[in-house]
Protein backbone atom coordinates (compact mmCIF):
# COMPACT_ATOMS: atom_id res chain seq x y z
CA UNK A 1 0.00 0.00 0.00
CA UNK A 2 1.15 3.27 -0.96
CA UNK A 3 2.28 5.65 1.96
CA UNK A 4 0.07 8.57 2.36
CA UNK A 5 1.11 11.95 0.73
CA UNK A 6 1.30 14.90 2.90
CA UNK A 7 0.52 17.29 0.40
CA UNK A 8 -2.66 18.50 1.41
CA UNK A 9 -3.49 15.95 3.70
CA UNK A 10 -2.81 14.55 7.91
CA UNK A 11 -4.07 11.22 9.37
CA UNK A 12 -6.13 12.03 12.65
CA UNK A 13 -4.15 10.56 15.42
CA UNK A 14 -6.45 7.62 16.61
CA UNK A 15 -6.95 6.38 12.74
CA UNK A 16 -8.42 2.83 12.77
CA UNK A 17 -9.46 3.35 9.05
CA UNK A 18 -6.50 2.19 6.81
CA UNK A 19 -6.73 5.27 4.08
CA UNK A 20 -7.69 3.81 0.37
CA UNK A 21 -8.88 0.45 2.08
CA UNK A 22 -12.69 -0.53 1.81
CA UNK A 23 -13.96 0.60 5.01
CA UNK A 24 -12.41 4.05 3.87
CA UNK A 25 -14.18 4.36 0.97
CA UNK A 26 -17.67 3.51 2.90
CA UNK A 27 -16.83 5.68 4.95
CA UNK A 28 -15.97 8.82 2.92
CA UNK A 29 -18.54 7.94 0.27
CA UNK A 30 -21.20 7.78 3.19
CA UNK A 31 -20.25 10.79 4.86
CA UNK A 32 -21.67 12.41 2.47
CA UNK A 33 -24.55 10.42 1.02
CA UNK A 34 -25.69 9.99 5.02
CA UNK A 35 -25.53 13.89 5.47
CA UNK A 36 -27.37 15.00 3.08
CA UNK A 37 -29.77 18.33 3.49
CA UNK A 38 -33.26 17.94 1.94
CA UNK A 39 -33.57 22.17 1.61
CA UNK A 40 -35.28 23.45 -1.04
CA UNK A 41 -34.11 26.24 -2.88
CA UNK A 42 -37.73 27.10 -4.21
CA UNK A 43 -39.49 27.54 -0.82
CA UNK A 44 -36.79 29.69 0.81
CA UNK A 45 -38.94 32.66 2.46
CA UNK A 46 -36.19 35.22 1.85
CA UNK A 47 -35.82 37.83 4.05
CA UNK A 48 -37.16 41.51 3.41
CA UNK A 49 -34.18 43.63 3.76
CA UNK A 50 -33.90 47.40 4.94
CA UNK A 51 -32.67 49.71 1.86
CA UNK A 52 -29.31 49.73 3.68
CA UNK A 53 -28.85 46.36 4.06
CA UNK A 54 -30.09 45.30 0.76
CA UNK A 55 -27.50 48.15 -0.99
CA UNK A 56 -24.85 46.11 0.86
CA UNK A 57 -26.41 42.65 -0.47
CA UNK A 58 -26.70 43.78 -4.19
CA UNK A 59 -22.98 46.01 -4.11
CA UNK A 60 -21.43 42.82 -3.06
CA UNK A 61 -18.70 42.57 -6.14
CA UNK A 62 -18.77 38.29 -6.62
CA UNK A 63 -22.07 37.50 -7.72
CA UNK A 64 -21.49 36.85 -10.67
CA UNK A 65 -18.24 34.76 -9.93
CA UNK A 66 -19.78 33.33 -7.29
CA UNK A 67 -22.70 31.72 -10.04
CA UNK A 68 -19.80 30.79 -12.85
CA UNK A 69 -17.70 28.86 -9.69
CA UNK A 70 -21.10 26.62 -8.72
CA UNK A 71 -22.07 25.81 -12.82
CA UNK A 72 -18.34 24.78 -13.51
CA UNK A 73 -18.49 22.92 -10.13
CA UNK A 74 -21.27 21.18 -11.26
CA UNK A 75 -20.26 20.10 -15.00
CA UNK A 76 -16.88 19.34 -13.47
CA UNK A 77 -18.11 16.81 -10.63
CA UNK A 78 -20.93 15.26 -13.10
CA UNK A 79 -18.51 14.41 -15.34
CA UNK A 80 -16.33 13.30 -12.84
CA UNK A 81 -19.27 10.86 -11.72
CA UNK A 82 -19.52 9.80 -15.48
CA UNK A 83 -16.53 8.60 -15.91
CA UNK A 84 -16.31 6.96 -12.29
CA UNK A 85 -16.30 2.99 -12.52
CA UNK A 86 -17.18 2.58 -9.04
CA UNK A 87 -20.90 3.02 -8.29
CA UNK A 88 -20.45 4.21 -4.70
CA UNK A 89 -17.65 6.72 -5.33
CA UNK A 90 -19.93 7.66 -8.64
CA UNK A 91 -23.33 8.14 -6.42
CA UNK A 92 -21.40 9.96 -4.41
CA UNK A 93 -19.60 12.35 -6.66
CA UNK A 94 -23.01 12.74 -8.64
CA UNK A 95 -24.70 13.80 -5.46
CA UNK A 96 -21.99 16.25 -4.62
CA UNK A 97 -22.52 17.73 -8.30
CA UNK A 98 -26.09 17.91 -7.89
CA UNK A 99 -25.42 19.73 -4.40
CA UNK A 100 -23.42 22.32 -6.62
CA UNK A 101 -26.35 22.81 -8.85
CA UNK A 102 -28.59 23.68 -5.97
CA UNK A 103 -26.16 26.33 -4.59
CA UNK A 104 -26.39 27.75 -7.91
CA UNK A 105 -30.24 27.59 -7.49
CA UNK A 106 -30.09 29.08 -4.63
CA UNK A 107 -28.43 32.07 -5.73
CA UNK A 108 -30.21 32.16 -8.53
CA UNK A 109 -33.80 32.79 -6.45
CA UNK A 110 -32.04 35.21 -4.06
CA UNK A 111 -30.32 37.16 -7.44
CA UNK A 112 -34.35 37.58 -8.75
CA UNK A 113 -35.95 38.16 -5.34
CA UNK A 114 -33.37 41.08 -4.62
CA UNK A 115 -33.23 41.86 -8.32
CA UNK A 116 -29.11 41.81 -8.22
CA UNK A 117 -27.72 42.80 -11.54
CA UNK A 118 -25.87 40.13 -13.16
CA UNK A 119 -23.35 40.34 -16.24
CA UNK A 120 -24.00 37.70 -18.52
CA UNK A 121 -23.07 34.28 -17.90
CA UNK A 122 -20.10 33.23 -20.10
CA UNK A 123 -20.88 29.37 -21.23
CA UNK A 124 -18.81 26.29 -19.91
CA UNK A 125 -15.67 25.40 -21.42
CA UNK A 126 -15.57 21.33 -20.52
CA UNK A 127 -12.30 19.56 -19.50
CA UNK A 128 -11.93 16.62 -21.85
CA UNK A 129 -9.92 15.34 -18.71
CA UNK A 130 -12.47 14.53 -15.81
CA UNK A 131 -10.11 14.36 -12.93
CA UNK A 132 -7.90 16.67 -13.81
CA UNK A 133 -11.13 19.23 -13.79
CA UNK A 134 -11.97 17.75 -10.45
CA UNK A 135 -8.91 18.42 -8.80
CA UNK A 136 -9.10 21.76 -10.01
CA UNK A 137 -12.26 22.32 -8.78
CA UNK A 138 -11.58 20.38 -5.45
CA UNK A 139 -8.63 22.72 -4.52
CA UNK A 140 -10.49 25.75 -5.43
CA UNK A 141 -13.08 24.77 -3.00
CA UNK A 142 -10.65 23.87 -0.44
CA UNK A 143 -9.06 27.60 -0.98
CA UNK A 144 -12.73 29.17 -1.27
CA UNK A 145 -14.57 27.43 1.82
CA UNK A 146 -11.45 28.23 4.55
CA UNK A 147 -12.25 31.79 3.44
CA UNK A 148 -15.79 31.75 3.39
CA UNK A 149 -15.69 30.20 6.64
CA UNK A 150 -14.16 33.18 8.36
CA UNK A 151 -16.18 35.65 6.02
CA UNK A 152 -19.23 34.09 6.91
CA UNK A 153 -18.79 34.01 11.17
CA UNK A 154 -17.72 37.80 10.73
CA UNK A 155 -20.78 38.53 8.78
CA UNK A 156 -22.87 35.91 11.27
CA UNK A 157 -21.05 38.22 14.36
CA UNK A 158 -20.81 41.87 12.72
CA UNK A 159 -24.87 42.18 12.34
CA UNK A 160 -23.95 43.38 8.53
CA UNK A 161 -26.77 41.26 7.02
CA UNK A 162 -30.01 40.41 9.25
CA UNK A 163 -29.13 37.13 10.88
CA UNK A 164 -32.09 35.21 8.46
CA UNK A 165 -30.28 36.23 5.73
CA UNK A 166 -27.27 34.65 7.03
CA UNK A 167 -28.97 31.54 7.81
CA UNK A 168 -30.65 30.89 4.27
CA UNK A 169 -26.82 30.61 3.33
CA UNK A 170 -25.66 27.87 6.59
CA UNK A 171 -26.75 25.04 4.55
CA UNK A 172 -24.57 25.83 1.38
CA UNK A 173 -21.26 26.66 4.01
CA UNK A 174 -21.70 23.35 5.99
CA UNK A 175 -22.11 21.58 2.39
CA UNK A 176 -18.84 23.00 1.49
CA UNK A 177 -17.13 21.76 4.26
CA UNK A 178 -18.84 18.33 3.17
CA UNK A 179 -17.31 18.67 0.15
CA UNK A 180 -13.79 19.31 0.75
CA UNK A 181 -13.68 16.32 3.18
CA UNK A 182 -14.98 14.15 0.74
CA UNK A 183 -12.36 15.83 -1.99
CA UNK A 184 -9.56 14.81 0.04
CA UNK A 185 -10.31 11.58 1.14
CA UNK A 186 -10.91 10.71 -2.46
CA UNK A 187 -7.48 11.98 -3.22
CA UNK A 188 -5.81 10.14 -0.58
CA UNK A 189 -8.37 6.76 -1.86
CA UNK A 190 -7.50 7.29 -4.83
CA UNK A 191 -3.69 7.84 -4.66
CA UNK A 192 -3.69 4.51 -2.53
CA UNK A 193 -5.48 2.13 -5.24
CA UNK A 194 -3.23 2.92 -8.12
CA UNK A 195 -0.51 1.26 -10.11
CA UNK A 196 2.88 3.26 -9.67
CA UNK A 197 2.32 5.26 -13.63
CA UNK A 198 -1.47 6.33 -12.66
CA UNK A 199 -0.22 7.44 -9.51
CA UNK A 200 2.70 9.59 -10.28
CA UNK A 201 0.20 10.73 -13.03
CA UNK A 202 -2.56 11.72 -9.98
CA UNK A 203 0.29 13.70 -8.05
CA UNK A 204 1.13 15.78 -11.07
CA UNK A 205 -2.00 16.57 -12.01
CA UNK A 206 -2.60 17.78 -8.34
CA UNK A 207 0.80 19.66 -7.43
CA UNK A 208 -0.51 21.26 -11.27
CA UNK A 209 -4.19 22.05 -9.82
CA UNK A 210 -2.83 23.19 -6.44
CA UNK A 211 -0.78 25.39 -8.62
CA UNK A 212 -3.57 27.04 -10.80
CA UNK A 213 -6.12 27.35 -8.39
CA UNK A 214 -3.68 28.86 -6.08
CA UNK A 215 -2.23 31.28 -8.78
CA UNK A 216 -5.81 32.00 -9.98
CA UNK A 217 -6.60 33.04 -6.11
CA UNK A 218 -3.34 35.39 -6.01
CA UNK A 219 -4.10 37.23 -8.88
CA UNK A 220 -7.29 37.98 -7.51
CA UNK A 221 -6.03 38.91 -4.10
CA UNK A 222 -3.73 41.43 -5.84
CA UNK A 223 -6.43 43.33 -7.92
CA UNK A 224 -5.09 41.62 -11.03
CA UNK A 225 -8.15 40.40 -11.68
CA UNK A 226 -11.31 42.26 -11.40
CA UNK A 227 -12.91 39.23 -10.16
CA UNK A 228 -11.67 40.10 -6.76
CA UNK A 229 -13.41 37.33 -4.59
CA UNK A 230 -11.64 36.93 -1.22
CA UNK A 231 -10.33 40.14 -0.84
CA UNK A 232 -12.91 42.43 -1.94
CA UNK A 233 -15.54 40.09 -0.22
CA UNK A 234 -13.43 40.62 3.32
CA UNK A 235 -13.86 44.81 2.57
CA UNK A 236 -17.67 44.42 1.84
CA UNK A 237 -18.38 42.61 5.07
CA UNK A 238 -16.54 45.17 7.05
CA UNK A 239 -13.72 43.06 7.63
CA UNK A 240 -11.69 44.91 9.98
CA UNK A 241 -9.67 42.19 11.36
CA UNK A 242 -6.07 41.60 10.83
CA UNK A 243 -5.00 39.04 7.95
CA UNK A 244 -3.51 37.51 11.18
CA UNK A 245 -6.54 37.61 13.23
CA UNK A 246 -8.91 36.53 10.05
CA UNK A 247 -6.23 34.02 9.18
CA UNK A 248 -6.77 32.24 12.48
CA UNK A 249 -10.41 32.77 12.56
CA UNK A 250 -10.64 30.93 9.18
CA UNK A 251 -8.89 27.72 10.75
CA UNK A 252 -11.02 27.92 13.80
CA UNK A 253 -13.74 27.82 11.92
CA UNK A 254 -13.08 25.06 9.33
CA UNK A 255 -11.94 23.09 12.29
CA UNK A 256 -15.64 23.63 14.04
CA UNK A 257 -17.50 22.52 10.87
CA UNK A 258 -15.39 19.52 10.11
CA UNK A 259 -15.96 18.30 13.37
CA UNK A 260 -18.91 17.31 13.10
CA UNK A 261 -17.85 14.39 11.21
CA UNK A 262 -15.69 10.76 11.89
CA UNK A 263 -12.90 11.73 13.03
CA UNK A 264 -11.05 9.19 11.02
CA UNK A 265 -11.51 10.74 7.40
CA UNK A 266 -8.84 13.28 6.74
CA UNK A 267 -9.11 16.92 7.18
CA UNK A 268 -7.85 19.21 4.70
CA UNK A 269 -4.31 20.84 5.55
CA UNK A 270 -3.44 23.18 3.63
CA UNK A 271 -5.01 25.73 4.18
CA UNK A 272 -4.38 25.50 7.78
CA UNK A 273 -0.93 25.08 7.39
CA UNK A 274 -0.65 28.22 5.07
CA UNK A 275 -2.45 30.42 7.71
CA UNK A 276 0.10 28.66 10.13
CA UNK A 277 2.76 30.00 8.44
CA UNK A 278 1.69 33.00 7.36
CA UNK A 279 0.93 33.96 11.20
CA UNK A 280 4.67 34.18 11.51
CA UNK A 281 4.85 37.40 9.11
CA UNK A 282 1.60 38.78 9.08
CA UNK A 283 1.31 41.72 11.31
CA UNK A 284 -0.83 40.77 14.29
FE1 LIG B 1 -20.97 24.98 -4.24
FE1 LIG C 1 -18.87 22.33 -3.24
Amino acid sequence: MAETSHLDIALPESSAVAIGSEAHRQLFCHMLLDSFDPYRPAVIAWPSLAPDALERLTSLPFWDIAVATEERAARRMEALAAASSDPLIREAVALNAWEERRHKDVLGHMIRHYRIALKEEAPYVAIPDAEWGFLRTGYGECFDSFFAFGLFALARESGFFPLPLVEVFEPIIQEEARHNLFFVNWVAYMRVNRGLAARVKLDVQRLAALAVQAWGRLSLARGVDDKNFTRTGGAAVGLTLKPRGFFALCAKEQDRRMARYDSRLLRPRIMPRVARMLSHVLPA
